[in-house]
C-alpha cells in the first residue's frame, strides 16, 4: 500500500521516499543496490540529484526493474535536482537532460532547484573553504533558472517543479514571479529542527513540505558536525516512545514526519532499515499527546548548514538562511 499526499498540480507524491545521498560513506553501486531493494520492497518514491554523483547507477536499476516488470514507470515517483553550477542560461536544461539520460528515464516527476545560489564548491572540500566566485542570493539569476524550470514542464520532460532549501523572503518573490509555481520545498525537518515558520507559510501558499535529513542524519561526514548539533535518535522523548512502540528511535521520526503532514525521505542503504522505515509510515500511529511532545523539543538545530555556499564577504552560515527575515546581501 503506498500512501500519498495531493500535490498543487494535482499530482500525487509517495509520503515516503529513499534518500540517495551516500555522503562519503557509500558508494554508487551500494546506493543503487539500495534503491532496487527499496523499489523491490515497496517503495515508490526516490529522491535523486545530479550532484549526488550516483545517478547512472540508480538509472541502469531502475530500467532492469521496469523492464523485468517488478515495476511499472507510472507507479514510480523519481525526483532529481539541479546542481548550483548549472542555473545559467541553457545550462540547467541541459543538466536536467543529462540526468533523464542517466536515470534512462524520458520524464521526471519532480524536479527541483537544490539550492537557490550558484556557488559552485568542489566535493568533499573542507567547510571553512570559500570559492572567491561565489555570490550572496540573486532573484533575477535565480528567475533565470526558474523559468528553465518552467520550460521544461512545456517540454513534457518534467511533471512538477519546487525549490530546496528556501527561506521566507526568498520564497515571496519567487511565488510572485513564477508562471508555475512551485509544488513543493525540500528543506531540512526533523525533530530537533521543525521550522514551524516556514512549514506554515508553505503550508499556507500550497507548497508541500519535503523533509530531508528526517533522522537527524546520523551519518553526515564528521567534518559537517558542529560541537552545538543535537541528536535527534537520542532525545529521551524520542528514545521513550520508541520503547512503547519497540522500533528504533529513527522509525520515532520516521513516523512523526508523516504524521505532521510532510513527505519524508530517509536515506539508508542496509536492507533491515529500509523496511523498517517503510514499515514506519503504514503501522502504528504516534499518539496524539506523543506528537504534542515532540512539538516541545524543537531545538532549531539546524545540521545542514550549507557553510561551502558562503561567499567572501559573508559573516557566518546565518547568513544563508535570512533570520532577520530579509534576504542577506
Ligand atoms: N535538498 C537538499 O539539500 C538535501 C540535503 C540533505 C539531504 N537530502 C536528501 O535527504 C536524504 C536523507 O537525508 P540524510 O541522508 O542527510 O539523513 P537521514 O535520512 O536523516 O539519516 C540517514 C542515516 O540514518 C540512518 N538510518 C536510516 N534509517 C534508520 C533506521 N531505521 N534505524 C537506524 N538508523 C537509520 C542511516 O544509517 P545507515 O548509514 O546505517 O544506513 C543513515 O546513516 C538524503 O539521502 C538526500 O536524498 C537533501
Amino acid at each position: 500500500m503506498t500512501i500519498y499526499k495531493e500535490l498543487n498540480s494535482g499530482d500525487k507524491i509517495p509520503v515516503i521516499g529513499l534518500g540517495t545521498f551516500g555522503s562519503d560513506t557509500y558508494s554508487n553501486d551500494e546506493v543503487a543496490q539500495a534503491v532496487k531493494f527499496a523499489i523491490k520492497n515497496s517503495y515508490r518514491h526516490i529522491d535523486c540529484a545530479s550532484v549526488y554523483g550516483n545517478e547512472k547507477e540508480i538509472g541502469r536499476v531502475i530500467y532492469e526493474l521496469i523492464s523485468e516488470g517488478t515495476v511499472k514507470r507510472e507507479e514510480l515517483w523519481i525526483t532529481s535536482k539541479v546542481w548550483n553550477d548549472m542555473h545559467g542560461e541553457g545550462d540547467l536544461i541541459a543538466s536536467c537532460k543529462q540526468t533523464l539520460s542517466d536515470l534512462q528515464l524520458d520524464y521526471l516527476n519532480l524536479y527541483l532547484v537544490h539550492w537557490p545560489f550558484p556557488n559552485y564548491h568542489a566535493p568533499g572540500c573542507d567547510v571553512s573553504s570559500r570559492n572567491p566566485d561565489s555570490k550572496p542570493y540573486n532573484h533575477e539569476n535565480y528567475m533565470v533558472a526558474w523559468q528553465q524550470m518552467e520550460q521544461l514542464v512545456e517540454m513534457g520532460l518534467v511533471r512538477n517543479i519546487g525549490s530546496s532549501n528556501m527561506t521566507i523572503p526568498k520564497m515571496k518573490f519567487l511565488l510572485r514571479d513564477a508562471k508555475i509555481k512551485p509544488a513543493v520545498n525540500e528543506m531540512e525537518i526533523h525533530p530537533h529542527f521543525q521550522q514551524t515558520e516556514l512549514y506554515q507559510f508553505m503550508l499556507e501558499n500550497n507548497v508541500q513540505p519535503i523533509g530531508y535529513s528526517p533522522i537527524g542524519s546520523p551519518g553526515r561526514p564528521e567534518r559537517d558536525k558542529t560541537t552545538d548539533d543535537t541528536v535527534d535518535i537520542e532525545d529521551p522523548v524520542i528514545v521513550e516512545i520508541a520503547k512503547r512502540l519497540n522500533v528504533h528511535p529513527a522509525v520515532v521520526c520516521i513516523k512523526w514526519g508523516v504524521q505532521r503532514g510532510h513527505i519524508v525521505i530517509p536515506f539508508s542503504v542496509k536492507p533491515n532499515k529500509i523496511k523498517s522505515n517503510l514499515e514506519a509510515v503504514l503501522n502504528d500511529p504516534i499518539l496524539p499527546e506523543e506528537m504534542e511532545r515532540i512539538t516541545k523539543i524543537d531545538k532549531n538545530c539546524r545540521l545542514i548548514k550549507g557553510q561551502v555556499f558562503l561567499w567572501v564577504s559573508a559573516e557566518s552560515w546565518q547568513d544563508l538562511w535570512d533570520l532577520n527575515g530579509e534576504i542577506t546581501t
